[in-house]
C-alpha cells in the first residue's frame, strides 16, 4: 500500500468515499491498548474506542497471536478453513457456541452474525415468528415495543422505528404498525401499552426491544428497577423480553450484561461490538429453545460464524473472564466517574458541562444547552484525547483494560480541555 500523506489520504476519502459520515481531518494509523496513533505519529487515549467496540484496547497481545495462528499456512499451503457452506460445522463455531451458551450467558442456543445490526435484525425475526407459532397471534399482525431515544442500527426496519430523524426520513417506506413507541425509562407508559394490548382481546405484542442502558441516545441509564419491572410484566404477559447489549453488554458497565445489575436475565439478548476485539467484526443473539424458534431456511449468512470470527469471539470471551475485565470497569468506572465529576465540578467548565453520568467505563459528560458537541470533540482531540458524541453528550468509552494511572490522565485531560474551552467561550465575569 502506497504512503500517503494525511492530506492525500483526506482527499482520497473526499473524493471516493460515500458521504455518510461527516469526516474527520484526523485519521488514525495504529493502535496500542488504550491509545491511537495519527497519520502524523501524534499519541491519543482512545476513548471513543471504535464506538465502544475495542474493549479488549487495540492489538490486545493473546487476539494478535491468535490471529497469526489463524492465517498461518504450513509448507505444503494448508492453513485454517475461513468459509464454508454454514450446513457445515467448523470446531470454531461449535467450540464458541458451546461456550458462550454454557459458560458465558447460561442460555440454550446462539445464533452468531457479521454485526450488531443483523444480530437485532435476527431478534426481530425471532420475535415475530415465536409470536406467530408459540402465541398464535395473527399473522402479520405482530408488534414490538420499542423505545424512545433508541438506538439498534441503521437498516430499513431498525431506522424505520428510530426517533432520529436523519435517520430515518429519506428511507421509507416503513411498516406503520409494526412497532410501538414509549419513553424511555418510564414503566408507568409500558404498563399502560401492555395493559391495553392484554385487554384488547387479540393481544399482538411479541417483544420488548431495549437497550439497557442508551448509548447513542446520550448514555441514559433508567431508573433502578426499571428493567426488572418491564421483564417481569414481559413474563406476566407472555411477550419476549429483549435487551440489545450491543453497547452496554461484554463488561462495559461493570457486569458480562448490563441487564444483570438487576438481576435480570433477558429472553432474548443481543451482543457485539467487543466480542470482534477491534479486529472482526461479530455479533449474537442468544436465547433459551422456547425463543430461539429458527427452522432451516429460516435465516442465513455466507459470513455469518466464519472460523476467524468465532476464534476471535471465543478469545474475546475468555479474556474479559481471565482478566477479570467486568470488575475492572467497575471499579476504573467508579474512579473515573468520581475523577470527572471533580474536574468538571468547579468554574466555568462545570457551566459547559453541568452533568457528568455513567455505570462502569460507560460514561457520559453532558453538555449545556447551546454548547457545540463537535467544538467540544475537536477541543479534546487537540489534547490528545479522542471521544464520541451521542447528541448533547460527550462519550467517554475507553478500553477495558485502562488502568488507574491512565484514568487519572484522561480525568486531567479533559478536565483541562473543558476548562480551555470555558475560557475561550464564556463571557468573562
Ligand atoms: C445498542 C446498539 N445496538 C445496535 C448497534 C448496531 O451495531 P452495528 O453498528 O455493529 O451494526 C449499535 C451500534 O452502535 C448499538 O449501540
Amino acid at each position: 500500500m502506497s504512503k500517503k500523506s494525511t492530506g492525500e489520504l483526506l482527499a482520497q476519502m473526499d473524493h471516493y468515499g460515500s458521504r455518510h459520515y461527516a469526516r474527520s481531518s484526523v485519521c488514525f494509523a495504529k493502535g496500542k491498548g488504550i491509545y491511537v496513533k495519527d497519520t502524523d505519529g501524534k499519541e491519543y487515549i482512545d476513548a471513543a474506542s471504535g464506538y465502544g467496540s475495542v474493549g479488549l484496547g487495540h492489538n490486545h497481545p493473546r487476539i494478535c497471536a491468535l490471529l497469526r495462528k489463524l492465517n498461518a499456512v504450513d509448507k505444503d499451503g494448508w492453513g485454517v478453513v475461513g468459509i464454508v457452506p454454514n450446513v457445515h460445522p467448523t470446531p470454531q463455531l461449535g467450540t464458541m457456541l458451546e461456550y458462550a451458551c454454557t459458560k458465558a450467558f447460561g442460555y440454550d442456543k446462539a445464533l452468531t452474525t457479521n454485526g450488531g445490526v443483523e444480530a437485532v435484525e435476527a431478534a426481530i425475526k425471532l420475535m415475530r415468528k415465536w409470536g406467530y407459532t408459540k402465541k398464535s397471534v395473527e399473522r402479520g399482525k405482530a408488534r414490538i415495543v420499542i423505545c424512545e431515544g433508541n438506538f439498534h442500527g441503521r437498516t430499513t426496519t431498525v431506522v424505520g422505528f428510530s426517533s432520529e430523524p436523519t435517520y430515518r426520513e429519506n428511507f421509507g417506506p416503513y411498516a406503520a404498525d409494526a412497532f410501538i413507541t414509549v419513553p424511555y425509562g418510564d414503566y408507568g407508559a409500558f404498563a399502560k401499552v401492555m395493559q391495553e394490548d392484554a385487554e384488547s382481546g387479540a393481544p399482538t405484542i411479541v417483544g420488548f426491544l431495549v437497550e439497557p442502558i442508551q448509548g447513542e441516545g446520550g448514555v441514559r441509564i433508567p431508573p433502578p428497577g426499571y428493567l426488572k419491572a418491564c421483564a417481569f410484566l414481559c413474563e406476566k404477559n407472555n411477550v419476549i423480553f429483549c435487551a440489545d447489549e450491543i453497547q452496554a453488554g461484554l463488561g462495559r458497565t461493570g457486569y458480562l450484561l448490563a441487564s444483570w445489575h438487576e438481576g435480570v436475565k433477558p429472553d432474548l439478548v443481543v451482543i457485539g461490538k467487543t466480542l470482534g476485539a477491534g479486529k472482526h467484526p461479530v455479533a449474537m443473539v442468544l436465547g433459551n429453545d422456547e425463543h430461539m424458534v429458527f427452522t432451516p431456511g429460516d435465516h442465513g449468512s455466507t459470513h455469518g460464524g466464519n472460523t476467524t470470527a468465532m476464534a476471535i469471539a471465543l478469545e474475546a470471551l475468555a479474556i474479559i473472564k481471565d482478566e477479570k475485565l467486568c470488575v475492572r470497569s467497575a471499579m476504573m468506572g467508579a474512579s473515573l466517574l468520581h475523577q470527572l465529576r471533580q474536574e468538571l465540578s468547579c468554574g466555568g467548565a462545570a457551566k459547559i458541562a453541568p452533568l457528568v453520568r455513567g455505570r462502569g467505563l460507560m460514561i457520559g459528560i453532558v453538555l449545556a444547552p447551546g454548547v457545540d458537541s463537535h467544538m467540544v470533540i475537536d477541543e479534546l482531540l487537540k489534547n490528545g484525547v479522542m471521544t464520541k458524541d451521542a447528541h448533547n453528550v460527550i462519550r467517554i468509552t475507553p478500553a477495558l483494560i485502562i488502568t488507574e494511572t491512565e484514568v487519572k490522565r484522561l480525568a486531567e485531560l479533559i478536565g483541562k480541555t473543558f476548562a480551555e474551552i470555558a475560557l475561550r467561550t464564556l463571557p468573562k465575569e
